[in-house]
């Protein structure tokens, strides 16, 4: 697919969530008020509880869960869910709070073509748990990051962050709370900016505005990307 066909037609995209789904409603949200030209084709979920299955039906986009149980393995279990992912063809895999490791083969298939977006300022704080290890650490800031993902878990190149500072008495619940609506806007300017055209995977790094990005791209208080 090159960058002149992305152009011509609205990115497709696929989102993958275990849990509440907000990421993936912003998403919503934000095409729906015009401000993304995305096409959201399709939920897919691991779990059948998911609230974000809710949050994809009830905007008209088909949503689907798969029982990791129903599959001889982990990687079989990845294999059908990326598979039942490329029927919508998607020029874009949006890992919003999907909560599996996937197999490395999987990840291999799509690099370029998948983004997750992670509750820390990588490379601080890859896996679970960030918000109670930020406080741990003694962190000044915290964050998050949306990055492409590579077989390294958390760890492919990122394209934006977004940061909070961290206050005297924070628990990680209050952190939590305080980074999400910071983590929707993020989700959505990232995606903007590959649905533009303006940022790509090249190798192993990232090119912005035709150079490559040397750092990620900070989140500003008007929302936009620089
Ligand atoms: C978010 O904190 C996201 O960064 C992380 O999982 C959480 C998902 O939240 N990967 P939601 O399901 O989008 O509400």
């Amino acid at each position: 697919m090159t960058a002149e066909l992305l152009r011509r037609r609205p990115l497709r995209i696929v989102g993958f969530a275990s849990g509440r789904g907000s990421n993936f409603g912003a998403l919503i949200a934000a095409q729906r008020e015009q401000a993304l030209p995305v096409e959201l084709c399709a939920l897919l979920s691991d779990r059948g509880d998911a609230a974000a299955l809710a949050v994809a039906r009830q905007a008209g986009v088909e949503a689907i869960a798969m029982r990791p149980h129903d599959h001889a393995d982990r990687s079989a279990f990845d294999r059908a869910i990326f598979d039942r992912a490329a029927q919508f063809l998607p020029d874009l895999i949006v890992l919003a709070g999907y909560m599996r490791i996937i197999d490395p083969g999987v990840v291999a298939a799509w690099q370029g073509r998948m983004i997750n977006i992670h509750p820390s300022l990588l490379p601080n704080h890859r896996g679970l748990h960030t918000h109670r290890r930020a406080l741990e650490a003694g962190d000044r800031e915290h964050g998050a990051s949306v990055h492409y993902v590579t077989a390294e878990l958390d760890g492919g190149p990122t394209i934006a962050q977004a940061a909070i500072p961290i206050r005297a008495g924070d628990t990680p619940e209050a952190l939590a709370a305080r980074l999400l609506p910071q983590e929707h806007r993020l989700l959505v300017a990232s995606v903007a900016l590959i649905a533009s055209g303006r940022v790509a995977m090249a190798g192993s790094g990232i090119v912005f505005d035709e150079a490559p990005l040397a750092a990620p791209l900070r989140l500003g208080a008007d929302g936009s990307l620089a």
